[in-house]
């Protein structure tokens, strides 16, 4: 699995920053040929991301590409130039506002063709999924299914919260008036479940006030807490904090990694189910709460 604690946003539209984002230490980079990119300047954007994946020193990252929604007229096109320019230094394509599960499966079957059509390993592009709007929340769990591509869902919050009304023009915090729990909660652990059946990453979406970096750990402490791998972030200030946010505390790690040791002395030497770990009682459940928490540690490199 790879690590997805950062995910940079990268405007496929602005050279400098595609040559910046090299240097920076987020987990993975998408380059943008979606929203933030004016209509006018697709084209040469495409051309800049071919360039850039096919130039720059991407080592170490995931290397992603977002291309246009399927309302749009730019998305075959988007599939098509990138893969076949660049399909060996791509490792996941990212399709926006995705309604349903034959958009995917749409995506599979171009990516198999060109695949076959350039000699890319078959099946080796991954896809991500953005789930960002009422009717692919809906959709969530049969698009999770629907190609074994699929890498991860994503969640869209500004896409999201237009689609579904939201009264509110900022982007991740409650909006007025819900003054009790979290209005994001059942999005996210919808997306999140629909993902865990799947064996998908469940990755949480930008937070758009990007000086406002408290707002930006609080948000992404909420989405972390309840099991998500990694959030998108837009600035390089963003970065280190979900990396840190998105990992395990060293004592958790630790923790996880004592559990583990502890359990199979228990069950191995001991022939017992159960122990006590200090004023715990651990048990199988333990082993695989503790299981998850030491993957994400090693990972992070703890
Ligand atoms: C991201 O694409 C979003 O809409 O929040
Ligand atoms: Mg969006």
């Amino acid at each position: 699995m790879r690590s997805r604690r950062s995910c940079l946003a990268v405007p496929g539209s602005n050279p400098r920053f595609l040559e910046k984002a090299q240097a920076l230490p987020a987990d993975e980079v998408f380059l943008d040929l979606e929203d933030s990119v004016a209509p006018q300047a697709k084209e040469q954007a495409r051309k800049n991301v071919v360039d850039a994946l096919r130039t720059g020193d991407w080592s170490g990252r995931t290397r992603a590409v977002r291309v246009n929604d399927l309302s749009t007229m730019w998305t075959y096109r988007d599939v098509i130039e990138v893969v076949e320019g660049a399909g060996d230094a791509l490792d996941c394509l990212i399709l926006p506002k995705v309604e349903d599960a034959g958009q995917v499966a749409w995506l599979d079957t171009l990516l198999t063709q060109i695949e076959k059509a350039v000699g890319l390993p078959a099946g080796g592009i991954g896809v991500e999924a953005q789930i960002e709007s009422a009717r692919g929340l809906v959709n969530v769990d049969a698009i999770a299914a629907a190609s074994p591509r699929l890498e991860t869902l994503i969640f869209g919050p500004a896409d999201f919260m237009a689609s579904v009304n939201m009264r509110t023009l900022v982007v991740g915090q409650q909006p007025p008036g819900y003054t009790e729990g979290d209005a994001y909660h059942y999005v996210l652990m919808r997306i999140l479940m629909a993902a865990r059946t799947c064996d998908l990453q469940a990755i949480d979406g930008p937070y758009l006030q990007i000086r406002d970096l408290d707002g930006f750990a609080k948000v992404a402490r909420r989405s972390a807490a309840l099991g998500f791998d990694g959030k998108w972030v837009l600035h390089p200030t963003q970065i280190e904090s979900a990396n840190e946010i998105y990992s395990p505390t060293q004592d958790d790690y630790d923790h996880a990694e004592l559990i583990l040791d502890a359990y199979e002395h228990a069950t191995t030497v001991d022939r017992r189910g159960a122990v006590m770990l200090g004023d715990e009682m651990i048990d199988e459940a333990s082993r695989k709460m503790a299981l998850v928490v030491a993957a994400k540690g090693r990972a992070a490199g703890l």
